[in-house]
């Protein structure tokens, strides 16, 4: 919990960078850009004469005032209006076009980092995976693309629109009078420099209102997830002041944010009306000796007034693109971590036995932890054995490293006799099957679960291996049959059911190699009947690792392994370690006796 809450802190220090990696950032974006660069550049190029059209407006108002101030003819009051109407059309054209132009490119470039994502990440080696929780990252990645997508379909044409407003007018304002330039340009920057470091300041306590926001949705998921422990444990209480505290919080930073931002738009308004007025009374002026005309005016004044906006709104939008740039900093960082070469395309090859010299392990995330120490053995063809040993001595993690989810720290694995490095993932991983400890399904149908084994399984295959695995007594009792939904959006399975669902997959996968990791719960004697049977069956001409919790499994397996911390401790056939009286083994078996 408390990991979780430090984790999203530096991500949001992330999201503030350099200009080497904001570079580098705009660059691995831009590439994704890279196929509609052509389609981009021209809806960008049209833009210029849709923005060259909003800056003819206030030169327009300003010829229609002196129009009516100087000879005031109704034909000519026409004329403009016709010109305005039509460069309405024409710029309400181009807009269209730019925007939709503009969306569906950005709409393809966020599929495309979507699913490049998504494909580089499931081809990621575990080790990288648990490092950075995948709970987390998930979430994390979603938020990061639509800000990503938000900025790219708005803030980039605001930018360049707004670009070309402000070189446009000011060029404009410059032309029509220098006297009037003057103490516009003189005040405008002052006005943008406060308006930015105010902006600056409400940005920051935003980011804490938003982590103190994050804060109480985590209590929130956290405790929606662990509902029943709260009931069980009556920590309604508890749940609750925890939430309020936060909340207040919460208010606590979000009304300070208020106060600052309501100085700054009171100030805002203070200097822009302030600065209005006082360019009108000096424009008056200027009207009244004869310098400039009624309508010069009006038009500067909105030029001064586009000026102003435009600079605003590059700085902000600026800053949405640094975001977004910031946000795409874990995006590439995910990319350019190494994937697993699986060599799908490696001939398929069948392979019966595993050997294990001295191979020692720790987790990544634990590299001071030895998880497996110096563990050789060798599983023959068609052999049955069976991994014993207290909990966290390192069974599954073994089973883990035969299956090569991980790379020993040293030592080497070999298939039937040949070194794992001489194989590919798949080829190895495609001879192995297994029976988890803790099964999870997808969220899908049943037959879709079983098939995950087989995908182009025929309909009879994918019943067959349900009904061997004894799955298909509690399928039919289903209204939906195989087609029935399982997983959050669906039935829940029991313990047991699920086991069977993950017995008839690896049937249908028909592997040479079978890892059955026992579940530690004890299931009830018929359940318990029904997994043995249909376990039996799985096991049936394939070398099999068990790993085991019940004295009735190990005692059938052609050899035991005892683990104890990580090494084997003890090895051979159920009578000769039973017979030594001060072994591991021994009281594994008299625990169980008792139990
Ligand atoms: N993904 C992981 N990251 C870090 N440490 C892990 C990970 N998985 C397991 N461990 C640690 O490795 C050790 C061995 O765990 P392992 O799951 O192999 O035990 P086990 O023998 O299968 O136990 P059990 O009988 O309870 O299933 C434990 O100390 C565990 O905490
Ligand atoms: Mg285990």
């Amino acid at each position: 919990m408390a990991k979780s809450r430090r984790d999203r802190t530096t991500a949001e220090e992330k999201t503030r960078i350099d200009s080497e990696t904001a570079r580098k950032q705009l660059a691995f974006l831009l590439g994704y850009y890279r196929p509609y660069a052509g389609r981009t550049i021209v809806a960008l190029l049209f833009m210029l004469p849709a923005s060259a059209i909003s800056l003819l407006f206030p030169r327009l108002t300003g010829d229609l005032i002196d129009t009516v101030t100087k000879s005031g003819s109704s034909d000519q009051l026409y004329t403009v209006g016709l010109s305005f109407l039509g460069l309405l059309i024409v710029q309400a054209v181009i807009g269209y076009f730019v925007s939709v132009t503009m969306a569906r490119t950005t709409e393809r470039v966020i599929a495309a980092l979507r699913t490049d994502l998504f494909d580089h990440i499931i081809r990621l080696p575990l080790t990288v995976l648990t490092e950075r929780r995948i709970g987390e990252l998930s979430s994390r990645l979603s938020s990061d693309l639509t800000q990503i997508q938000e900025t790219f379909s708005f803030s980039v044409m605001q930018i360049l629109r707004q670009i070309i407003f402000l070189i446009g007018s000011i060029a404009i304002i410059i032309s029509t009078s220098v006297q009037l330039t003057v103490p516009i340009l003189v005040a405008l920057p002052v006005i943008v420099v406060v308006a930015l470091y105010m902006g600056r300041k409400i940005r920051a306590l935003s980011t804490k209102t938003q982590d103190a926001l994050a804060r109480s949705s985590t209590i929130v998921e956290e405790t929606l997830q662990s509902i029943s422990a709260v009931k069980t444990y009556v920590q309604e209480g508890y749940e609750t002041k925890r939430y309020h505290a936060t909340i207040d919080e919460n208010v606590r930073l979000a009304i300070s944010g208020a106060r600052l931002r309501a100085i700054f738009v009171t100030f805002i308004i203070f200097t822009i009306f302030g600065g209005i007025a006082g360019v009108i009374l000096y424009g008056a002026g200027l009207v009244m000796s004869g310098a400039v005309t009624m309508g010069q005016l009006l038009s500067f004044l909105m030029y001064a007034m586009f000026v102003g906006g435009a600079l605003g709104s590059v700085a902000e939008q600026f800053g949405q693109i640094q975001k977004s740039l910031g946000a795409s900093v874990r995006m590439r960082e995910l990319m350019q971590a190494p994937v697993e070469e699986l060599g799908e395309d490696a001939p398929r090859i069948r392979l019966t036995s595993v050997q294990l010299d001295h191979v020692s392990f720790s987790y990544p995330e634990r590299a001071d932890t030895t998880v497996i120490d110096n563990v050789s053995l060798q599983i023959a063809p068609g052999e049955r054995v069976a991994f014993v040993g207290s909990s966290g001595a390192g069974k599954s993690t073994t089973a883990a490293l035969i299956q090569r989810l991980y790379d020993p720290t040293q030592g080497t694995i070999s298939y039937d006799w040949t070194d794992a490095h001489a194989l590919s993932l798949a080829q190895v991983r495609l001879n192995i099957g297994i029976v988890p400890q803790d099964i999870v399904l997808f969220g899908g149908t049943i037959d879709e679960n079983i098939r995950y084994g087989k995908i182009d399984a025929t309909e009879e295959e994918v019943v067959a291996a349900a009904r061997a695995a004894n799955a298909m007594e509690f399928i039919e009792r289903f209204p939906e049959g195989m087609q029935a939904r399982v997983g959050e959006r669906g039935i829940k399975l029991s313990g047991g059911q699920r086991q069977r669902i993950a017995i008839a997959r690896a049937l249908l996968k028909n592997p040479p190699i079978l890892i059955l990791d026992e579940a530690t719960s004890s299931l009830d004697a018929d359940s318990e009947r029904l997994i043995s049977e249909a376990l039996e069956r799985l096991m049936e001409h394939r070398t099999t690792i068990i790993i085991a919790h019940r004295l009735s499994t190990v005692r059938r397996c052609d050899r035991i392994y005892v683990f104890d911390s990580g090494r084997i401790v003890e090895s051979g056939a159920h009578d000769e370690l039973f017979a030594n009286a001060d072994g591991k083994y021994r009281r594994w078996c008299d625990l169980q006796f008792i139990q």
